[in-house]
């Protein structure tokens, strides 16, 4: 894993932008997997910013997103896919035909699972996947358990999850219980991770990611089994990891 401590949000969103243009300079057509959440809006700002100068071209990129929330449609301003619309899709030239979230409004939990992962397979799977991490070592909506799972699935959000993402509705009532997430194989298939953190509050995940034993307890442990990842942080992201990098 290649930690890069950037010690601030804004030039932790500029690497992240950075690193997520030169995928798409070396290779224009290639397959993004993408993240919601907090962590990348800024990097998708500097996203925006590349190609209102000129300097990024989307018109060939493709895009798969992790997770859904199950029973929401991609027009419902709470859905993931709505948030890449107005964070992102709607300021470039994407063609919405190559971007691919999850279908929350497939209430068929297997079908729309099962076709996600075949599209993505198709695909060929990610060149460059983007990241954030949960308080709870999360990636994607794949929450601590037993097991490590594979392919796209319908997770029960935890507690801690439904917490963390009731800022971002009216009610705590109001959050989806379930989700369709990327599994953590089809993660780790991707050629290339990037890992975005920032703020104290995921300090001790970033730690049990990248130095903690390596089990589903911390999903995100597994990405140490990857070759090539990159952890983009900021100072109190890293506050744990003083010595050990
Ligand atoms: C969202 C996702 C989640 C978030 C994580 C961190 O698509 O996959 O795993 O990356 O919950 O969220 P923020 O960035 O809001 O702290």
């Amino acid at each position: 894993m290649r930690i890069i401590n950037c010690h601030t949000y804004e030039a932790m969103s500029r690497k992240a932008a950075d690193i997520l243009a030169a995928q798409i300079q070396l290779k224009p057509n290639c397959v993004l997997g993408l993240a919601t959440g907090t962590t990348p809006i800024g990097s998708y700002q500097g996203l925006i910013k590349r190609y209102e100068s000129g300097s990024l071209d989307f018109s060939e990129v493709r895009t798969y997103n992790l997770d859904e929330y199950r029973g929401l449609t991609h027009e419902d301003p709470q859905s993931y896919h709505y948030f890449m619309n107005d964070q992102l899709f709607n300021h470039v030239n994407i063609d919405p035909a190559n971007v691919h979230v999850p279908d929350g409004a497939n209430a068929d939990a297997d079908a729309a699972c099962a076709d996600y992962d075949r599209m993505v397979a198709e695909a060929g799977y990610c060149d460059l996947q983007l990241l954030g991490i949960g308080r709870n070592g999360h990636i994607g909506f794949n929450e601590p358990a037993d097991e490590f799972s594979k392919g796209t699935h319908c997770v029960d959000l935890t507690e801690s999850t439904i917490e963390a993402n009731s800022r971002l509705f009216e009610k705590e009532e109001d959050v989806p219980r379930q989700a369709y997430t990327m599994g953590t194989q089809t993660i780790m298939n991707a050629r290339c991770i990037l890992v975005v953190a920032n703020g104290e509050n995921k300090a001790q995940a970033v730690r049990d990611m990248c130095f903690g034993p390596i089990v589903p307890a911390c999903p995100a442990s597994i990405l140490q089994l990857h070759p090539n990842v990159f952890v983009v942080c900021d100072d109190a992201a890293l506050s744990l990891c003083e010595g050990l990098y």
